[in-house]
Order: structure tokens, then C-alpha cells, then sequence
């Protein structure tokens, strides 16, 4: 393997480090389990820095830490300033945070402004405040309609399905006001327009930058604002139309939590969680006094298709360029299929509303597919999130109904599998109770890991040449070596049909990636730098390859 970097080649100055970051995805609770409870913890993600600096990530995420009933998996925040105790305490977060830094890698933290757990002290002072009270102003409680107050407000539907409001009832016994959750009823939803709950998302936003926090990542970020009037959900709602998605006045919250950020000497950064079809919404929240970046969501859920990636990749490219932010590429996370599994199905886009039990997949097909899919993301311009144990390759587990702990199952009435199939605990060691996640003879993990998984361990990888694992470490190493990773722009090449994708970066870099079904030779006077399946001479069907181009 050869590297083409030059001595002193220039690479972006470090506070525009989130630019070409490399970005790992820790789901606390699934990573590594430190004290043999079953769940993962602070502990079991320090005694793995050594492991996550060897793959080559530049930072880590995490999904939320805080104290937490779990009714979503920590995104019901009972308190900012505690570490739930399943995962350890504020001083394992500190040194957490300080440790991974001195092994170069930051830390970004998780807020989820749209909603507290309705143990949060707040909402238990509403609740206990009643009608009409300043507790309930933080929130958004009302009067139901119809006959004695019976029907609820509106009949917005939940991101989970379902309803969004829950009716309380009065200390008396009676039937109360409703209360509005866009997501479980463990979930209230808090009301943007308070003073309070700005100046307290602020100071949450101060406490963790100040423990060395280099940025967080924003929940539900375009859904925090609703309409006052509370109207019913037009049937195709204009920019800036609906209700609770997208409204125009969000922009103002955001700009004063980039003042936060930018108040520090290595400015922190703001990485919003943005669903929105529409690409030019979408780039507004990346304007320069706003997000610094957000996830793209259309690339990860377009099918393996070089059609609809190539489009995706370009309308992506042509919407952050005017507002000159960098693209993000994702290709999973903790609500995600996992890619192998989704991959290898017949129909490989991804939509929640068509999850179901039992969709068949080719997990081989899926799994070449994936490989390739690693080396293309690797290989676009702008940061590049990495969902752990997608660097493993594994797929959806199929988790037994009665293990199951997500309320989207719930929420479903028991037809979605939910989102736990990959949320499994990773797998360590090809040996022991729960394959080195934690201790051997610890708890069993929270949630069953596949016998299978064994051979998925990273024990089981190390060292192997064909692992997934030898891959993403050959790849992020890679990227991290080769200077037109991080600076030069895309350009598309003209290479061996509708389906191929290929294009270069810089005058030296070309990646091809091959989605037909039959060979394409490569460039002429390439030679491969990486390559995700064999390719002596020819790009195989679902194998893409990084080549060093004549130049
Ligand atoms: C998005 C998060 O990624 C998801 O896991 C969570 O359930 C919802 N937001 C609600 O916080």
C-alpha cells in the first residue's frame, strides 16, 4: 500500500478539525460493560480509547450519558449534570473526556432540547402546580377540546406513532389538562418560547463545554419550535408552514447557541440531528452563525443504487455549498438498520414507517455492499460519522420480542421491530458470557448478543487481512495520510457506465465504486491504493477501490 502524502502537505488548521472529521458513534450502554452489570458504561469506554485511537477516529459521540428512567434510552433527560449511575459518574465523564484527548480524540456530547423525561424536576413541579401555574408555561399544557375538555388539542401524530398529547389528571381525582410529547409521554415536550428553558439549555451547553466538551450534537433539532395557535397540520405544508417542523423562528435559538460555542478559545461545535427533505431548508441551519454541521440523512436512507447515490451525493454537495458547510456521511446510527442487513435487501433504502420483522436479506451481499459503501463515504468531501460496530460489520440482530425495550416497538402495536436489533452489545472476544463485552461470568448484557457474533469479535478480526475491521482501520489511517481527503473538491469522472460511481479529489485520487453486475476495468495508469473486495485489474460488481491516478 502506498501513501501519497507530502511532508508539510497542508492539512486544515485544527479548530476546523469537524470539517474532515472522523466521528465514532459510542451508544454508551452497548460499547463495553466495565463492572459486569450487563450494561455498558464510562468504565467500559475508557479501558477502549486504545482500541477506537488504533481504528483512527478524530472524535467520539455519544448518545446521551445523563441521569435517565430510559424510557427512550437516555433521550428522557432527568438531569444534564448527572451521569445516569448505570454508566458511572461526573468525574468518570471528566476523565473520560481529558483521557481521550490526550489520545487525540474529542468529545461530543448529546442535548435533546425538544424534550425532558417527565421525572425531570421541572415537569414533576408542573404536574404538582396545576393549571394555569408559571411551572406549566415551561411546557406545553392545555386544555383538551369537546364536552368537558375530552379531546385532545390536536391530533398531530407522534415521530413514534400514535398520539402526541396525555391528559393528567387533577389532584382531585378529575380528568386534568392534556400535555403535548412528540415522542413517548415520558417525553413532555418544553416550549421554546420561555425564557427559562433558552437560559437553562444554555448553561447545560456551558457545563459540558466547560468539562472540555469540543462540541455537542443537537436531537430532533428542527422540531423544538411550535405554532402557539396550535393548528392542525396543513395537508402540504409550505417552508416554514407546519406546525412543529421547521419553523422559521428556530434560527434565533440556534444563533445564540453558536455565540455559546464560539465564546470558547478552541470554539466548540454544533452538530445538528436535521430530518428535512428539503435541501435548501435544510442548508439554512448551516448558515455561518448557526450549525457547524448537520447529519445527512438522505444519503443513508437512498437504496444501493449508483442512481440515487450519485444524486444524492451531488444535491448534498450543491446545498452546503452556498453556505459553506461541510457535507456529513453517515451510513448508520442507534435508529438505523444496520447496513449489512439493510444492504443485502431487495428494497435497501430505509424508512422507518416500512420497517417490519422478518424482511429477508443476503447478509454476503450485504456485507460486500457494505465494505464498499465504507470505502465511498470515506471518500467524500466533508466529516464522516461511523456508528459502532458497523466497523465489525454487523448486522440487525434479531432481538426476541420479549427481550425487546424500545418504545417504537411499543408504539407500533408490536408490528416494528423497533430499533434495538442495533443497539446489541458488541462482541470482544470470540470467548466468554457475553464475548468480552463484559467481564466473563458478569450479567448477561441487557440486551442477547447472537451466538454468531463470535466470529465478528474483534478478536476474531484482529489481524485478519479480509476483516471489516483491517478495512475501516486501512481506510480511516488512509484518509487520514492523504491531503485531498481533507481539502480538495469533488469531481465526477466519467468511468464505466450509469453504474458506476467514480470520481477524484485533488489531482492524484480517484475512488471508483462499482454497483453493477458486471466488471469495469480501472483508469488507465491507476494504481489501487485500497480496495474493498478483490480487484486485480477490474472493479468487481459491489467493490469499490481508492486508486493513485497518473498525473
Ligand atoms: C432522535 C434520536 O436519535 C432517537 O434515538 C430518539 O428516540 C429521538 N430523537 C427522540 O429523542
Amino acid at each position: 500500500m502506498t501513501t501519497m502524502s507530502a511532508p508539510g502537505a497542508p492539512r486544515p488548521a485544527s479548530s476546523d478539525w469537524w470539517r474532515s472529521a472522523v466521528i465514532y458513534q459510542v451508544y454508551p450502554r452497548s460499547f463495553a460493560d466495565g463492572n459486569g452489570d450487563g450494561t455498558g458504561d464510562l468504565a467500559g469506554v475508557r479501558s477502549r480509547l486504545g482500541y477506537l485511537r488504533d481504528l483512527g477516529v478524530d472524535a467520539i459521540w455519544y448518545t446521551p450519558w445523563y441521569a435517565s428512567p430510559l424510557a427512550d434510552g437516555g433521550y428522557d433527560v432527568r438531569d444534564y449534570r448527572t451521569i445516569d449511575p448505570a454508566f458511572g459518574t461526573l468525574e468518570d465523564a471528566e476523565a473520560l473526556i481529558a483521557e481521550a484527548r490526550e489520545a487525540g480524540i474529542r468529545t461530543i456530547v448529546d442535548v435533546v432540547p425538544n424534550h425532558i423525561s417527565s421525572e425531570h424536576e421541572w415537569f414533576r413541579a408542573a404536574l404538582a402546580a396545576g393549571p394555569g401555574s408559571p411551572e406549566r408555561e415551561r411546557f406545553w399544557f392545555h386544555d383538551g377540546k369537546g364536552a368537558g375538555g375530552a379531546e385532545m388539542p390536536t391530533r398531530w401524530v407522534s415521530s413514534f406513532q400514535g398520539d402526541t398529547w396525555t391528559r393528567t389528571t387533577n389532584p382531585d381525582g378529575t380528568p386534568g389538562q392534556w400535555y403535548l410529547h412528540l415522542f413517548t409521554p415520558e417525553q413532555p415536550d418544553v416550549n421554546w418560547n420561555h425564557p427559562d428553558v433558552r437560559r437553562e439549555h444554555e448553561d447545560v451547553l456551558r457545563f459540558w463545554f466547560d468539562r472540555g466538551a469540543a462540541g455537542i450534537r443537537i436531537d430532533s433539532a428542527a422540531l423544538i419550535v411550535k405554532d402557539p395557535g396550535l393548528p392542525e397540520v396543513p395537508e402540504a405544508p409550505g417552508p416554514g408552514e407546519h406546525p412543529h417542523l421547521d419553523r422559521d423562528e428556530i434560527h434565533d435559538i440556534y444563533r445564540s447557541w453558536r455565540r455559546v460555542a464560539d465564546a470558547y478559545d478552541e470554539p466548540r461545535v454544533l452538530v445538528g440531528e436535521v430530518w428535512l427533505a428539503d435541501h435548501e431548508r435544510f442548508a439554512q441551519y448551516l448558515r455561518p452563525d448557526e450549525m457547524h454541521t448537520a447529519f445527512n440523512f438522505d444519503f443513508m436512507a437512498r437504496p444501493w443504487d449508483a442512481k440515487e447515490l450519485r444524486e444524492s451525493i451531488r444535491t448534498t454537495l450543491e446545498a452546503h455549498a452556498p453556505v459553506g458547510a461541510p457535507a456529513t456521511w453517515v451510513l448508520s446510527n442507534h435508529d438505523i438498520t444496520r447496513p449489512v442487513t439493510r444492504y443485502g435487501r431487495e428494497d435497501s433504502s430505509f424508512d422507518f414507517a416500512a420497517k417490519r420483522f422478518g424482511t429477508p436479506t443476503d447478509l454476503e451481499l450485504g456485507r460486500r455492499r457494505a465494505r464498499a459503501a465504507a470505502l465511498l463515504v470515506a471518500a467524500l468531501p466533508g466529516a464522516l460519522y461511523v456508528y459502532q460496530g458497523d466497523e465489525l460489520g454487523l448486522p440487525e440482530a434479531d432481538v426476541p420480542r420479549e427481550a425487546i425495550q424500545d418504545p417504537m416497538h411499543f408504539r407500533s402495536g408490536g408490528v416494528d421491530p423497533g430499533r434495538d436489533g442495533c443497539r446489541v452489545p458488541l462482541p470482544w472476544a470470540r470467548t466468554g458470557s457475553s464475548l468480552g463485552f463484559g467481564p466473563d461470568g458478569g450479567a448477561d448484557p441487557w440486551l442477547p448478543q447472537p451466538a454468531a457474533w463470535a466470529d465478528l469479535s474483534v478478536e476474531a478480526q484482529d489481524g485478519d487481512p479480509a476483516s471489516m475491521l483491517t478495512l475501516y482501520r486501512r481506510t480511516l489511517h488512509l484518509r487520514r495520510d492523504l491531503p485531498a481527503l481533507h481539502t480538495a473538491p469533488l469531481t465526477w469522472l466519467d468511468h464505466g457506465g450509469d453504474d458506476v460511481l467514480a470520481f477524484t479529489r485533488g489531482d492524484r485520487f480517484a475512488c471508483v465504486v462499482n454497483l453493477g453486475t458486471e466488471p469495469v476495468p480501472l483508469p488507465a495508469g491507476a494504481t489501487v491504493l485500497l480496495a474493498s473486495g478483490p480487484a486485480d485489474g477490474v472493479v468487481g460488481p459491489d467493490t469499490a477501490v481508492w486508486l493513485e491516478t497518473a498525473h
